[in-house]
């Protein structure tokens, strides 16, 4: 391997250009190929990375020798380049969430990988956010106590679905779905939150009485192995001033963990762990001091939390040792491509620079994502229960 990763990137809209803008400002990478069926794209692209521009991947792929393919096509078009780009001998790829629309595709994806000893890994970008390392760590510590209920929602504006990708987004909506394009990201963050403990049974609705095109939403019910419950939804249908919200809730038998990842109106970004009161000054102090070095700069503090509603005044009269952030929690849908070369280099699927992520997010993960989802789909369009092997 050169001492620069040689890079070819395949699908070059919204996400593929920030891929190539992120890979051409690292030192230790350059883009020497790029690949979109639309000429025009490609030509840009390829302009700005001075990089050798193709409309034909299996072209790009026959010409060039590469030390990274990112792929990022719309969801259901992940297959093809990604088993061809493992087929011509590219031994890394770093594909786009989700791993893949359909079992048969994810399927195809990961016997690709595994038939030529290839790494692969998903961009299950917000793994790299620090308060969604700091969630985790708090999870994985117990400092919640076991976890029994969670919900998560995330909801994109109605502006997605219907003008993000211009003329083309019909299409595309149509060729996703809030539980393929939102949905996956959720799902990849509880199994990392949580691991080992993996999703067993799943139930889900789903509605479509707005966009006709596409479901406008998804509601589903986790259980894992663990017996934890787990409420996760996405809608494509809000009418919001941000283009994202985000938010996500955690209940441990001794504490709760909110955060506020991404607010559609009025309400601060922010993240705070209310602990078990187990968690005494010394030790709450060395969790600040863990999660601060991990780029996660949280306060911590002691909280005398006795809210006066009258008679029935909620909560507990307890004092509570707490960790908390306020401030923009969101990372960028490129921050975690630095650990991923970063890993890359080191022949590993863990990044050594940041102990907090555990194992970067694998074939293997997206494999379980996809099948978590596709059991989301089929429990909404069958009414029943399904349950996962
Ligand atoms: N990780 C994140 O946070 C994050 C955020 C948003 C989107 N995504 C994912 O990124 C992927 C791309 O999304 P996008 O919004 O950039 O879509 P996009 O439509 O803007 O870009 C896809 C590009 O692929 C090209 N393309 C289609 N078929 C091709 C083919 N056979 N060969 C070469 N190029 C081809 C299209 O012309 C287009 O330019 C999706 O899977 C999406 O879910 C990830």
């Amino acid at each position: 391997m050169s001492e620069k990763l040689r890079c070819g990137v395949i699908g070059l809209g919204i996400l593929g250009s920030k891929h190539v803008q992120c890979l051409c400002a690292r030192p230790d990478t350059e883009v020497v190929a790029v690949a979109d069926v639309r000429a025009e794209v490609a030509q840009a692209s390829a302009a700005q990375a001075q990089a050798k521009p193709y409309t034909d991947y299996h072209e790009m792929l026959r010409q060039e020798r590469l030390d990274l393919v990112v792929v990022a096509t719309p969801d259901p078009l992940h297959r093809e380049p990604t088993v061809a780009a493992l087929e011509a001998g590219v031994p890394n790829v770093l594909l786009e969430k989700p791993l893949a629309t359909t079992l048969e595709d994810a399927e195809a994806i990961c016997n690709a990988v595994e038939r030529r000893g290839a790494r692969l890994f998903v961009n299950f970008a917000n793994r790299a956010a620090p308060m969604d390392m700091a969630t985790r760590y708090c999870i994985q510590r117990g400092l919640l106590g076991p976890v029994v209920y969670g919900e998560a929602r995330v909801d994109d504006n109605i502006s997605v679905p219907t003008r993000m990708w211009g003329a083309r987004s019909r299409e595309w909506a149509a060729g996703s779905s809030t539980a393929h394009f939102l949905l996956s990201h959720v799902v990849d963050l509880l199994r990392w939150y949580f691991s080992p403990a993996e999703v067993q049974e799943v139930y889900a609705i789903s509605q479509k009485e707005i966009l006709g095109y596409t479901p406008d939403l998804y509601d589903a019910y986790l259980t894992f192995d663990t017996g934890l419950k787990v409420r996760i939804k996405a809608e494509w249908t809000k009418h919001i001033d941000e283009l994202v919200e985000f938010y996500l809730c955690f209940s441990g038998a001794e504490g709760t963990l909110i955060y506020n990842k991404l607010p559609a109106f009025g309400v601060q970004a922010g993240w705070r762990a209310n602990l078990s009161p187990k968690v005494g000054m010394a030790e709450l102090l060395a969790h600040q001091e863990a999660l601060v070095k991990a780029g996660a700069s949280v306060a911590a503090m002691f909280m005398w939390s006795q809210p006066s509603t009258g008679e029935l005044a909620a909560g507990e009269g307890q004092l509570r040792p707490c960790l908390e952030y306020r401030g923009p929690c969101a990372a960028s849908p490129t921050a975690l491509v630095g650990y991923i070369i970063e890993a890359i280099k080191a022949a590993s699927t863990v990044a050594a620079s940041a102990p907090l992520l555990g194992p970067l997010p694998t074939h293997l993960d997206g494999w379980r994502q996809t099948q978590v989802v596709s059991a989301i789909v089929r429990s909404a369009e069958s009414g029943r229960p399904v349950t996962l092997g």
